[in-house]
Parts: C-alpha cells; sequence; structure tokens
C-alpha cells in the first residue's frame, strides 16, 4: 500500500489551501467595505463602528473552514440563525448580502474549484439566514 505522505493536499483543510487567515481577513474587509455603503444593510448593524462585526464574520468563517476555534472560544456555538432572529432578513437583504459577497469573492483571486466551494456554501448559507418573507 502506498502511504500518502504527511503535508499533501489531502490533509489540508479548505481554509490552509486558501491562504489561511489572510484570505478570510481579506474577504471580510472587502465585504463590509460594500456594506457600509449599502442603504438596506448598513441601517441594519446595532453598532456604529463596523470593526467588530467584521471581526466576528471573519472567525466565525474561519473556524467553519478548519481554521483555529477562536469564534466559539469567544462567542459559543454559533446558532446563526437564532443569532440573525433580531433583523429582518428578506429577499432584498438577503441578495445586498450576497451582492457584497460576490465582489469580495471575485477580488481574492481563488482557483476555481476553490471559488466554487466557497460560494456554493455563501449561497447555501445566506439561503439559510432568510427569516421574513417579502
Ligand atoms: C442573508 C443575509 C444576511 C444578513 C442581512 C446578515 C446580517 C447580519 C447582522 C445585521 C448581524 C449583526 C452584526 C453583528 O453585530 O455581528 C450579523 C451577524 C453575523 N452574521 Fe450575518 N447576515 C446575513 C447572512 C449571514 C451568513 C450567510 C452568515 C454565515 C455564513 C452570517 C454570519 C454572521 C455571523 C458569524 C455574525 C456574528 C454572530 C455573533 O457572533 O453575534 N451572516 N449578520
Amino acid at each position: 500500500m502506498t502511504e500518502i505522505p504527511r503535508g499533501t493536499l489531502e490533509e489540508q483543510t479548505f481554509y490552509e489551501q486558501v491562504g489561511g487567515e489572510q484570505t478570510f481577513r481579506r474577504l471580510v474587509h472587502l465585504f463590509y467595505r460594500g456594506v457600509a455603503e449599502d442603504p438596506l444593510l448598513r441601517p441594519m448593524y446595532p453598532e456604529e463602528d463596523l470593526g467588530p462585526a467584521e471581526e466576528r464574520l471573519a472567525l466565525f468563517l474561519m473556524q467553519y473552514w478548519g481554521g483555529p476555534r477562536t469564534y466559539s472560544d469567544g462567542r459559543g456555538h454559533p446558532r446563526l440563525r437564532m443569532r440573525h432572529a433580531p433583523f429582518t432578513v428578506d429577499r432584498a437583504a438577503h441578495d445586498a448580502w450576497l451582492r457584497h459577497m460576490r465582489t469580495a469573492v471575485d477580488e481574492l483571486g481563488l482557483s476555481p474549484e476553490h471559488e466554487r466551494t466557497l460560494w456554493n456554501y455563501l449561497t447555501y448559507a445566506a439561503a439559510s439566514m432568510v427569516n421574513s418573507e417579502g
């Protein structure tokens, strides 16, 4: 039987494969640049400073994709649908959220396969966060 040497692609998490913390921080930073200018989304964010929200989303995505578990160390179990319950996530909010994500993902310049994996997840997750009709 042939052994697969350590450190080959098979053993790397998606987090590592796409460049680790730096990549996720960049993604989320680009995303919040769009949110900051968005007339529908910006007023939904309770804090004046978007920095802490940016930090939470970055840490969550890093953890989700196999990076450090810093998000849960600070915030506990994600329970994202529950955490979004105070906000009206309708079709328009969903579309705006994904539009800014799309722009951010495009700027990362990932391989087509990594990009597809990430995008499939983001679209699925965004759809599952919708909690209001309209
Ligand atoms: C579909 C449209 C969405 C809208 C309009 C939306 C909006 C919001 C808002 C207003 C907050 C509160 C900001 C804060 O204080 O952190 C928030 C938090 C958060 N969102 Fe979303 N969100 C959406 C989708 C998603 C998706 C798809 C994910 C994950 C892939 C996500 C992950 C998070 C995380 C991790 C937090 C911080 C939770 C915490 O620890 O408190 N959101 N979102």
